[in-house]
């Protein structure tokens, strides 16, 4: 199972893969303050230092509100639209 790497605080959490990123909430609540759930709000706001190539592909509506944010699709996504396909490190822009 994929592992993802929580900054700065250095907690592992294995998920399943294809895992959606909401499942962090189950495992540990205050580790990306979810909202909407649906791409819509901003809230989950993740940096992805590592293992951006192991999220599921941003959809366009995601891809312009990243844009609309500022925040480039290289190194950010919604934690809320990921699903889990390798090891990633991420940081909530939150935190
Ligand atoms: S929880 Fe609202 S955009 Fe992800």
């Amino acid at each position: 199972m994929p592992n993802v790497l929580i900054k700065p605080s250095g907690e592992l959490i294995e998920l399943p893969r294809n895992s959606v990123l909401t499942l962090l909430e189950e495992v540990k609540e205050t580790i990306i303050p979810f909202g909407c759930r649906a791409g819509a709000c901003g809230a989950c706001l993740i940096e992805v230092l590592e293992g951006i190539q192991n999220l599921t592909e941003a959809n366009c509506i995601e891809r312009e509100f990243l844009t609309t944010l500022g925040y480039p699709e290289e190194c950010y996504r919604l934690a809320c639209e990921c699903r889990l396909q390798g090891d990633i490190t991420i940081q909530p822009v939150g935190s």
